[in-house]
């Protein structure tokens, strides 16, 4: 991740939706392809008799074994090994499938022709939230780690805005290579890289796409030797291909069926589960849930599930369902303002959702309504009568309860 990325888009921001997806480095690698831009040879293996055959197929000289992980530094964690033989490429991929990296377990590994190196530079452009527009970085001293670099030596990273109504264009690429101090007869050949990795971030709809390294061969190609690219989610509508990229094995089950159900949950580590609808009413919330929880044995919010607005009782119901399934929840806070969303659709919803559910729902729930239809939503509550579930009046006396209930 690029430092100005990591300020970009704050923890809290994230909860509220998918909006963003990494793409492994091979993934990115393929899409560079597509797009024009210069990359070797590369083959996926999941087994070590995969990335042998995956050598032999690439002609047998020397290639690296990149674990494919969604986490940068993998060269320095032992993730890159060079290999100059099918033989030495199988040890290596058993040596790095299954690896730990930075809490990222290698599934998959990449088997890319070696590149015989003379230098590596460092490229970027992301998605420059504060200002509007987007940022490219570039230096041609790749291959570090960037977050240092910029640290230590800020004027060796060039920064370059980019309008994003004129994007990276033959001048801007000029611009980006002068600022960042190529040599003269590199400008060119390097500026026309740029612009290629211009065309795949705006064609596939990137947030970011960064290039480290990219590399000078001793016969002077310009290459791209490592990649990463975040995709705009909210722009998937205009991608059928980009569904294929998600990486199921790590979508967490209650996720996937949450977003089947098109509802807006993010699952976070806590026990007290939460319904509420609108984004804003949900984070405040999780605040006051958080808050709550220092007094009981610090208990803190188990997920983020917006119902949004106009939700009718099968939403609802939803909500629930996968709330409840979530073996960390421990108690649940529905916290609902009724505005689009009618109190009676709510306390419908919940009390259909409990009868549906019968014996197998043992946690309980806490509910505050609020708004519109209020005491008509109480009243159904109220006349379920059902054991687990507690009417509270107030947010805040509600987020104790539910903590209370969660700490028990
Ligand atoms: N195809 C390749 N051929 C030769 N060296 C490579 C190749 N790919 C990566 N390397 C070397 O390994 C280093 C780390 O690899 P990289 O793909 O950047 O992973 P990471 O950024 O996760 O450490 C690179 O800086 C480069 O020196
Ligand atoms: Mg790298």
């Amino acid at each position: 991740m690029s430092p100005n990325q990591r300020g970009a888009r704050p923890e809290r921001a994230s909860a509220t939706a998918r909006t963003h997806m990494d793409l492994f480095e091979y993934q990115a690698r393929d899409m560079f392809e597509k797009h024009g831009v210069p990359v070797l040879p590369g083959i996926v293996a999941e087994t070590p008799a995969e990335a042998k055959a995956a050598a032999e197929k690439l002609g047998g000289g020397t290639v690296v074994v990149k674990a494919q992980v969604k986490t940068g530094g993998r060269g320095k964690a032992g993730g890159v090994k060079l290999a100059h033989s099918p033989a030495e490429v199988e040890e290596a991929a058993a040596a790095i499938l299954g690896m730990d990296i930075k809490g990222h377990t290698v599934h998959r590994v990449m088997i890319a022709a070696g590149a015989k190196i003379a230098e590596e530079f460092y490229f970027s452009v992301l998605l420059d939230r504060a200002e509007r527009r987007y940022l490219a970085m570039c230096s041609v001293e790749g291959g570090v780690e960037i977050e240092q670099l910029a640290v230590e030596r800020p004027e060796a990273l060039a920064r370059v805005a980019v309008d994003p109504l004129v994007g990276i264009d033959a001048a801007k690429a000029r611009e980006i290579v002068a600022e960042a101090n190529f040599p003269e007869e590199l400008r060119q050949p390097v500026a026309a890289v740029i612009q290629q990795l211009w065309t795949v971030y705006a064609e596939e709809d990137a947030t970011l796409v960064e290039v480290n390294p990219l590399v000078r061969t001793e016969d002077g190609a310009i290459v791209a030797l490592d990649g990463k690219v975040t995709l705009d989610e909210n722009a998937g509508f205009r991608h059928e291909d980009h569904a294929d990229l998600e990486d199921k094995d790590a979508a967490d089950p209650l996720e996937a069926k949450a977003k089947a159900l098109n509802l807006n949950y993010v699952k976070l580590d806590g026990s007290v589960g939460i319904i509420g609808n609108g984004a804003g009413l949900v984070m405040s919330t999780l605040d006051v849930v958080a808050y709550a929880g220092q007094q009981h044995g610090g208990v803190k919010p188990a997920n983020f599930l917006d119902i949004g607005g106009g939700a009718s009782a099968a939403v609802m119901a939803n909500g629930l369902d996968v709330i409840l399934n979530d073996p960390q929840v421990k108690s649940v806070f529905v916290n609902v303002f009724g505005g689009i969303t009618s109190c009676i659709e709510v306390a419908n919803g919940i009390v259909g959702a409990l009868e549906q559910l019968g014996d197998t729902a043992t946690k309980p729930l806490v509910v505050r309504l609020d708004g519109n239809s209020v005491d008509e939503g109480r009243e159904i509550l109220a006349a379920a009568n059902h054991p687990l579930v507690t009417i509270a009046p107030t947010m805040d006396g509600a987020a104790a309860k539910a903590a209370e209930l969660a700490n028990a």
